[in-house]
């Protein structure tokens, strides 16, 4: 069977804590989209990692890490990754398995990106300059190139050809603020270090493993509010962030799905533009990013900040089929006096539990139900049932309106700082 873990709101819910916390259950840790554009934090020991493109089971020394087909990849990127890495990983690459099949990110992808950013202006979606949307429109467009490629006689032919259309698309755009050749040096020496790689046939691989019985992870990047289909339009990433994204980007049939794992903070965060109903652009927000350390892992940008929305997570739990939740971060909130969650939307003068077909051009006003805070006191170290009741009652209430349990509570980055909570 495949598990899931997957971000149900904006992305940065803390997907590499736990999956780097639920590892030991597992043979192989596989990521199925996304690219650079993720950031996930893994702390243990003292030591505090951001991975990337990497799976967050890199870190035990008996796990299998596979960069799925649906993954688009950045071999400079990618390298820098690894350099981080080596030391606490000298053995990675017998542990690292990367798909023949996933998508390369070229450096005019990346100039791409950011002369479309510019040239969109106030309307810009706040991209993190990855080359993620250029590189999946280009596999969309069938004319991207792969990391198999990258093995064929051909392969510099095919990267001049597509580099010229995408030189023509960004001279259209009028952006200059680049310089090609120092990009191109390093990529095509990032890709000879690429090479020296475990290159596979990944579905062949992860369907073995299937029949062997072995456990699988697939863990998600960005969160379901960023997916291109059913988050907030247009200010979304470019890939399938949800449950169904596990069988186009690793190759599985869907009867392989197994538990589905759904994180959330408890509140919420976006970075980049677009709709954030519950957002808190005040003084309470920046407390809550101050206390949170809500800073972009990839790019340090600020994240915007605001109250827990249940209609959001009530939509994308149904998205994702998902059996259990995870809650993070609920140590961000200690020493509140009062704390709100959005139980309804009013739009338009109704009432209503459902997220919008258009989050971006409906006004949305949140309905809000005030909790008490449960002061400084909360810790891992309590055990749940041992918690100060006021947090309780929080977790309850969301358990009751959600109608799916809450399985792990986090109240710390370490690795450690985690509570199983039963039933
Ligand atoms: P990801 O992209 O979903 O993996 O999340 P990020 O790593 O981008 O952001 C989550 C941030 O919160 C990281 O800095 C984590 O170290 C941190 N974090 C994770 N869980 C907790 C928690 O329970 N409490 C606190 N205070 N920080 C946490
Ligand atoms: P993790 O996996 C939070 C956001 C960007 C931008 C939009 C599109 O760490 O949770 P893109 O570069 O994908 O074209 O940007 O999506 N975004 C993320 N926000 N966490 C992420 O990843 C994100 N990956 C992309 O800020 O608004
Ligand atoms: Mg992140």
């Amino acid at each position: 069977m495949i598990d899931v873990i997957l971000g149900l709101q904006w992305g940065d819910e803390g997907k590499g804590k736990i999956a780097d916390y639920l590892t030991p259950k597992y043979d192989v840790v596989a990521r199925f989209q996304g690219g650079p554009n993720a950031g996930h934090s893994l702390e243990f020991e003292g030591k505090k990692f951001v991975l990337n493109t990497i799976p967050s089971g890199i870190f035990h020394k008996t796990t299998l890490n596979l960069i799925g087909n649906g993954v688009v990849i950045d071999p400079v990127r990618l390298g820098e990754e690894i350099a981080r890495i080596q030391s606490e990983c000298p053995d990675y690459k017998d542990r690292l398995l990367i798909s023949q099949k996933a998508h390369l990110i070229l450096p005019t992808h990346r100039i791409l990106d950011a002369a479309s950013e510019s040239a969109k202006g106030d309307a810009k979606i706040g991209s993190t300059l990855r080359g993620i949307g250029p590189t999946y429109r280009d596999k969309i467009g069938r004319s991207g190139l792969r990391v198999g490629d990258i093995l064929e006689a051909d392969f510099n032919n095919r990267y001049a050809a597509i580099v010229a259309d995408h030189l023509k698309m960004i001279q259209f755009l009028g952006y200059t603020d680049f310089n090609l050749k120092e990009e191109e040096d390093k990529f095509f020496q990032a890709l000879e270090f690429l090479k020296t790689h475990q290159l596979i046939n990944s579905e062949y691989f992860i369907n073995d493993c299937l029949s062997q019985g072995k456990k699988i992870l697939a863990e998600g990047a960005q969160g379901s509010m960023l997916d291109v289909e059913f988050g907030s339009y247009p200010f979304v990433t470019s890939s399938n962030t949800l449950t169904g994204g596990v069988c186009t980007g690793l190759g599985v049939a869907p009867k392989h799905i197994g538990k589905v794992y759904g994180i959330f903070k408890a509140y919420c965060t976006r970075v980049g533009s677009g709709p954030f109903p519950t957002e808190l652009d005040n003084d309470l927000g920046e407390e809550i990013r101050v206390k949170g350390h809500e800073f972009g892992a990839t790019t340090g940008r600020k994240r915007r900040t605001g109250w827990l929305d249940l209609v959001a997570l009530k939509y994308t739990i149904m998205l994702n089929g998902v059996d259990e939740l995870i809650m993070m971060k609920g140590d961000v909130l200690n020493g509140m006096e009062n704390l709100s969650v959005a139980t309804d939307y009013e739009v338009n003068g109704t009432i209503s539990q459902q997220v919008p077909s258009n989050l971006c051009s409906t006004q949305v006003n949140p309905i809000y139900r005030e909790f008490p805070g449960w002061g400084e006191n909360l810790s891992h170290l309590q055990g749940f049932n041992n918690m100060d009741d006021s947090f309780k009652n929080y977790v309850h209430f969301i358990e009751n309106y959600l109608e799916k349990k809450i399985g792990v509570i986090s109240l710390g980055p370490q690795r450690d700082a985690t509570v199983i909570k039963n039933a």
